[in-house]
């Protein structure tokens, strides 16, 4: 990878691109709002409005989460399985995707992604009515959604976003970041509304709803319901590669996917597995979100390991 193609690191000027609709929140939690919804200032106005109008192809996959969900694991996974179980050369998972409506990724025009062969990689943590390619409806691009356990979300979102550049700055107490998950005012918005908008497009024919619990607890039939909607007959062989090189400990320390070349995400890895909300959330936070969850999801079906429907 050459030092050009390297994601630089945070600053206004380069990632926010645009600085006048920037807002800072307490504990100085920078963000920008795009169609009513939070995001961070790296999501700038005009590449969102690319990856809205970006012309997607049948064999285009676009991998979704709110943050925090298990959406760089899958990354990988998609990487592997698309590319017959190997990285591909010179390059880095980072730069194996196209983050089309972010900074992170080196800027590419509509052109340049036009260009760019099959199949592509799209990663997105955009709720439903913000997708990249106008969405599932619109589009004929494959959309894999990811979802997790939220008292698991807020925990992970938490240590993630604190005293990061490119995470905003956040600097608040635990209570506080709490309320502004709650209340949907965390970057990405609403958990509720972010997984409840993708769930209720689940039934369409070119989407894919997965969880991180079950990826967890059964990788291998969760890789055999990937093959199946890609449409590639992943082998055992093929699976099992693929189930060891994503292993949590693997991916930490593989050159290739350890995310090492932007200094503030050297601690990306945190824990890589479920339930460590429990020390971190009160016995009042978990049955708000329980109380919460029932009342999103306790009508459209929704199941999610760790939560009472
Ligand atoms: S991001 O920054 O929003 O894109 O984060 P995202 O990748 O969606 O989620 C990060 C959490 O996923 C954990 N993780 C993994 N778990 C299990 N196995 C593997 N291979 C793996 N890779 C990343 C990561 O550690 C974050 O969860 P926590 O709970 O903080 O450990």
């Amino acid at each position: 990878m050459t030092t050009e193609a390297r994601v630089k690191e945070y600053e206004d000027a380069v990632h926010a691109e645009v600085l006048d609709d920037l807002q800072v929140g307490d504990h100085g939690y920078k963000y920008r709002v795009l169609d009513g919804v939070v995001m961070p200032p790296y999501i700038t106005p005009g590449r969102y409005q690319t990856s809205r109008e970006l012309v997607t192809r049948p064999d285009d996959v676009c991998f979704v989460s709110f943050p925090k969900s298990g959406s760089t694991w899958l990354s990988y996974i998609l990487v592997l399985a698309l590319h017959g179980g190997q990285e591909p050369e010179g390059q880095t998972l980072r730069s194996s995707l196209h983050w089309v409506a972010s900074s992170w990724t080196y800027p590419r025009s509509r052109a340049e992604l036009d260009a760019m062969p099959s199949p592509r990689i799209f990663k997105s943590h955009m709720p439903v009515q913000m997708a990249l390619g106008g969405g599932p409806t619109r589009s004929p691009c494959r959309y894999i959604y990811i979802a997790r356990n939220p008292k698991d979300v807020v925990t992970s979102y938490y240590f993630f976003e604190r005293g990061k550049s490119w995470a905003g700055g956040y600097s608040g107490p635990w209570p506080h970041w709490f309320r502004m998950f709650m209340d949907g005012q965390v970057q990405r918005g609403s958990w509720f509304e972010h997984v409840a908008g993708w769930w209720e497009s689940a039934h369409l024919s070119n989407v894919l709803f997965l969880t991180y619990e079950d990826l967890l607890e059964d990788m291998d039939a969760q890789l055999i319901r990937l093959s199946d909607f890609l449409g590639l007959d992943l082998d055992e062989a093929q699976r099992r590669s693929i189930r060891e090189k994503t292993a949590f400990d693997q991916m930490r320390s593989a050159e290739y996917s350890n995310l090492r070349d932007v200094k503030e995400f050297r601690e990306f890895f945190r824990r890589g597995v479920s339930g460590t909300w429990r020390d971190q959330l009160t016995p009042e936070q978990s049955a708000e979100i329980d109380e919460r969850f029932r009342e999103r999801f306790g009508q459209n079906g929704l199941r999610l390991k760790g939560m009472e429907p």
